[in-house]
């Protein structure tokens, strides 16, 4: 605790410590060293780096790293106390800084159920109260108990929620898939464009319809929006009285769900100490729960638990959150890559990469640090990604041979949910082939034999040779699993949560508020009267102007 008080007074910045030096240093005479000859001269290079828990299985040793390189990041991450941030995360320290809140998404999947406690309470009791209740409605859901109002079983779930209340059950609910019952199907309304109501509306059928308003605050416009429009519908077809028997709500705000007027049995509880893009483990899971079960549900928890005991218990140099959070650390802030891609060739995965953005961007994208200091360095990358092979065929041309250099993640399970004919040995060929391709290249030599022997003339190899080529020494993590069950995704979203996590303590930023979203809510909030025909007596520059007075025009 004294050592964690001791990381809050420390007002400078970390990257004028010796230990963010030393990196430093070492990184200038290292940059240049090429993956191709560190693989050549240590035939253990892969054994070396590669590191895994259960059916997760990271190999890392396709990046541009010594083992020098991994001492001093770790020295770096001793420094700046991760070992005692986790501990006091896991404690239920209100390691939230600027709202003053414990990050207890960790106790969401205690599994051992021991105590964790906030400002004396255990929170653990309520927390299996709610996971009680949510397998008692999902039970009766899924059994037809829990009927609608006109007798008929709810069939179609409909999850209306944004950011941290959608990404997550739309990536979970895809990545099992598999795991559905067969007669249920889910949507998500998350988007405030009317469209996102419409084309949900229109495929499903009041009667049979359950909706699931998720929303930690309640006040989200675009969420409680979308829910009213939805009531309206429903309420058209079916009547008042249909609400209590279609609409249930998932929030903290337990006053602003009964003025929505959803009846307060029917709404499930969850709290500040957990933040909107870190409760997939909580009741905004509900949808999880409705279509794969509650076992599952649970599996993904017990999943989760594993990742976060290793992370707890694991020495640095073998923990795989920190590992990976350095690796990030070295490219950003030492080599200055600042783009990251995640890339799961597993078509349940796909959804990752966006759960991911909001998890990793909207946590570490800031530039004051805890201190109220503005930071000199950089912090949260831009993460973007996509299903692999699709993304191939898109923006893998610039991971190849753009200027930039763009480290990859690629997650792979071994096994496939659907092994059909050979469509999953291709897939990890190609996967596999990726991560051999950024790191090995092809020299302008290897590029002009290769064209001789395609039988190409001298001229066609001078012209063609160089664009041939790759520079190589592109760094990629590749992530095996077993099998993409509900354990292995619990175990790999906890994975890249500490990795933000580690990444946030080192930059000492606070990862857990997101004021960056605030100003531009406050400003729609300006303009929505001038839209409506209402001066709103704002001053705006002559662009915002012109467009707010061009749309005026065009939709007249
Ligand atoms: O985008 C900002 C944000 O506050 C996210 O952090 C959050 O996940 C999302 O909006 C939705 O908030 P709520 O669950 O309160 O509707």
């Amino acid at each position: 605790r004294a050592q964690v008080r001791s990381r809050k007074k420390m007002t400078k910045l970390v990257s004028k410590t010796r230990a963010w030096k030393k990196v430093a240093a070492h990184y200038k005479h290292f940059k240049d060293v090429e993956m191709r000859d560190l693989f050549d001269d240590d035939k253990k290079r892969a054994e070396k780096f590669t590191i895994n828990l259960d059916n997760l299985i990271l190999d890392y040793s396709k990046n541009r790293i010594s083992e020098r390189t991994m001492k001093h990041l770790f020295r770096l991450a001793h420094d700046c106390h991760v070992e005692e941030m986790i501990q006091a995360m896991f404690r239920g320290d209100k390691i939230n800084t600027t709202e003053k809140r414990a990050v207890l998404h960790v106790a969401l999947r205690n599994r051992a159920n021991t105590p964790i406690y906030v400002d004396g309470k255990d929170v653990m009791p309520q927390i299996n109260e709610v996971l009680a209740k949510m397998r008692k409605f999902s039970e009766a859901v899924r059994l037809g108990q829990f009927k609608g109002q006109t007798g008929k079983k709810l069939t179609n779930i409909v999850n209306i929620g944004i950011g941290g209340s959608d990404l997550g059950p739309v990536m979970a609910c895809e990545a099992l898939r598999k795991y559905w019952a067969k007669d249920m199907s889910c949507f998500f309304i998350s988007n405030i464009d009317g469209t996102a109501c419409a084309e949900v509306l229109n495929k499903i059928d009041p009667e049979t319809t359950l909706f699931i308003v998720s929303s930690k605050t309640f006040t989200t416009i675009e969420t409680m929006t979308n829910a009213r429009t939805c009531r309206k519908w429903l309420i058209d077809a079916l009547g008042e009285h249909a609400v209590a028997k279609h609409f249930v709500a998932v929030s903290t705000n337990a006053g602003e769900v009964k003025k929505f007027g959803i009846n307060p049995e029917n709404m499930f509880e969850f709290w500040d100490f957990v933040g909107g893009r870190y409760s997939m483990w909580s009741a905004i899971g509900l949808s999880i729960a409705l279509m794969a079960g509650m076992d599952n549900f649970e599996r993904m928890l017990e999943g989760a638990f594993a990742m976060d005991r290793h992370f707890a218990e694991t020495d640095l140099e073998h923990n795989i959150p920190v590992i990976l959070a350095l690796l990030g650390i070295w490219y950003n802030n030492f080599f200055g890559l600042k783009r990251y891609a995640v890339v799961p060739y597993d078509q349940y995965l796909r959804y990752l990469p966006a759960y991911l953005q909001q998890l990793d961007m909207e946590s570490n994208g800031k530039f004051i640090d805890k201190d109220g200091e503005v930071v000199n360095y950089s912090t949260g990358p831009v993460l973007f990604g996509g299903a692999g092979t699709d993304v191939q065929h898109s923006f893998f041309q610039l991971i190849h041979q753009g200027t930039d250099i763009v480290p990859v993640d690629f997650i792979i399970p071994a096994i496939s949910h659907n092994e059909i004919g050979d469509h999953h040995e291709i897939l990890v060929a190609n996967v596999l082939a990726q991560g051999e391709a950024l790191m090995r290249g092809k020299t302008v030599k290897e590029a002009a034999r290769e064209l001789t022997k395609a039988g190409k003339s001298k001229q066609e190899v001078k012209e063609l040779k160089l664009f041939k080529s790759f520079s190589g020494n592109r760094p990629s993590n590749t992530l095996v699993l077993k099998k993409a069950d509900p354990y292995t995704l619990g175990m790999l979203v906890a994975m890249y949560e500490h990795k933000v996590f580690v990444q946030g303590v080192i930059w000492n930023i606070n990862s857990y508020d997101q004021m960056g979203v605030e100003l531009g809510k406050q400003m729609a909030l300006n303009i929505l009267p001038e839209l409506q025909g209402n001066a709103s007596g704002i001053r705006h520059d002559s662009s915002t102007a012109n467009l707010i007075s061009t749309i005026k025009r065009l939709r007249k």
